[in-house]
């Protein structure tokens, strides 16, 4: 599974051939291997981390800064000085990097709900893609990505970083050879200690803010206190809770390691048990999955930590034993609980964005292709779906849609701010 054949040769060929394609085909002259590439970055807040691990790369500059609060882009002007080749270009508009033919790839690291819209803009625009997890904000949007990403030929990564990471690649390739037998189940988890976010009042926008380009494609909304920057996540108009933001990675490596694609039945329950605040999304949930023969399941606990718990990140149950993946690797034991061995390697967000660049560069293959992303990004959806209307979701698992829900069906896509709609 992991890549299918036909999309891996798609990710393959489109990175072998790009290069006379792209935005800056007047560089093709130069051996793609040293090739500079000239990356944008959209959200100056984990689009700082990706700046910082991107520049860190050989032979790639920061050519622009995007964010629509300018405070948020002195701080990364400030922080990249030291290791870009020259300061950076600005702008709040995504739509001014997009015309800049000079561009090559666009690093997508905004808000959840401009996720999708700006992948599918760039591509039109002939950049590659770099997108956060996760990578969109409702199902109907990551189809129209994977649209996107074919009929431009570009080629779009999601931000889901352990797919590039060496140790949870060699516990991947050692749950295939069996290491533990046949694997029949998968249990995820995620704990935190989250504070409230407090109730909302309306205020004038800062200064330093855009807000209309904040907003975007979310129909418009009044400026709140407790929003802007990160407390979205909460908010179902901008984010998609835990599930969508710490949930998307844990459950993206039990779908790779069951070695499935998308479920037949999906449930969540749970709540927001904690604080009496605008927090929309539930703080504390279990989500479970049935993959025909093969079953998962994510517990999440955003306002507990739980530290004596001590839980891996991911761990797959097999008939001869169960393999745990926590930090960077995994460790493997018996059925009586005994290790027997373990991997480890490097982690973070460089390696994975330097896969990127060598797909853009030389064809590699992408480790975390749009069509893979998506469907890891359409478990936490479908979960999303069920808590929402407190129903089990039953699903097609030849394409991931959902079967005879009107309601669940309903949720499938959001509205958009006019003007805003994606269009492939
Ligand atoms: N892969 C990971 O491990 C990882 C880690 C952290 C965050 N993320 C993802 O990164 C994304 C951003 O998260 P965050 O914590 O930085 O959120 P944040 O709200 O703190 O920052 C988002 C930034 O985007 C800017 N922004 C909003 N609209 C914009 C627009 N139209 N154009 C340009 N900039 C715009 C905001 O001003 C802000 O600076 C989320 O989707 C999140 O899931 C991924």
């Amino acid at each position: 599974m992991i890549i299918p054949r036909r999309e891996f040769i798609t990710s393959s060929l489109i990175g072998a051939t790009l290069l006379s394609k792209t935005s800056t085909s007047r560089a093709a002259d130069l051996p793609s291997a040293v090739r500079r590439l000239r990356v944008a970055v959209m959200g100056m807040g984990r689009g700082l981390d990706l700046a910082r691990a991107a520049v860190a790369l050989p032979s790639v500059e920061i050519a622009w800064l995007c964010d629509i609060d300018d405070a948020r882009i002195a701080r990364a002007q400030k922080a990249l000085s030291s290791s870009n080749a020259k300061a950076p270009k600005e702008t709040k508009d995504i739509r001014v990097v997009l015309e800049d033919k000079e561009v090559d790839a666009v690093f997508v690291a905004a808000p959840n709900h401009w996720h999708a819209p700006a992948t599918i803009m760039a591509c039109a625009a002939g950049k590659h893609v770099y997108v956060e997890k996760p990578c969109s904000h409702n199902a109907w949007e990551g189809e129209m990505m994977v649209k996107a990403a074919r009929q431009h030929q570009r080629l779009v990564q999601m931000g889901n970083q352990r797919r590039s990471w060496p140790g949870v690649i060699e516990a991947m390739a050692q749950l295939k050879a069996g290491v533990i037998g046949p694997v029949r189940y998968a249990r995820s988890w995620y704990f935190a200690n989250r504070g409230s976010i407090g109730k909302g009042k309306v205020i004038p926008i800062p200064k330093t803010v855009d807000y209309d380009l904040w907003q975007g494609p979310a129909p418009e909304r009044p400026y709140l206190d407790n929003v802007v920057h990160y407390n979205w996540h909460w908010r179902w108009h901008w984010g998609n809770g835990e599930l969508g933001n710490n949930g998307i990675h844990a459950l993206d490596l039990v779908r790779w390691g069951l070695e499935v694609d998308y479920p037949t039945r999906v449930s969540c329950t749970g709540e927001r048990y904690h604080f009496d605040d605008d927090q929309e999304t539930p703080d504390t949930t279990v989500t479970t999955f049935d993959f025909g023969k093969k079953g998962a399941m994510w517990d999440g606990s955003s306002c507990h930590p739980r530290p004596q718990e001590a839980s891996s990140f991911v761990t797959f149950y097999g008939d001869g034993g169960s393999l745990s993946i926590d930090g960077n690797g995994c460790k493997v034991y018996d059925t009586k609980g005994k290790e027997v061995s373990k991997t480890t390697g490097e982690g973070g967000e460089k390696i994975h964005i330097a896969n990127f660049f060598e797909a853009i560069r030389n064809g590699v293959p992408l480790k975390s292709e749009i069509a893979e992303g998506h469907k890891s990004t359409l478990l936490c959806h479908l979960g999303n779906i069920a808590w929402q209307t407190q129903s089990v979701v039953n699903v097609n698992p030849e394409n991931g849609h959902i079967l005879n829900n009107r309601d669940a069906q309903k949720l499938w896509k959001r509205s958009y701010r006019k003007g805003w709609e994606p269009k492939v």
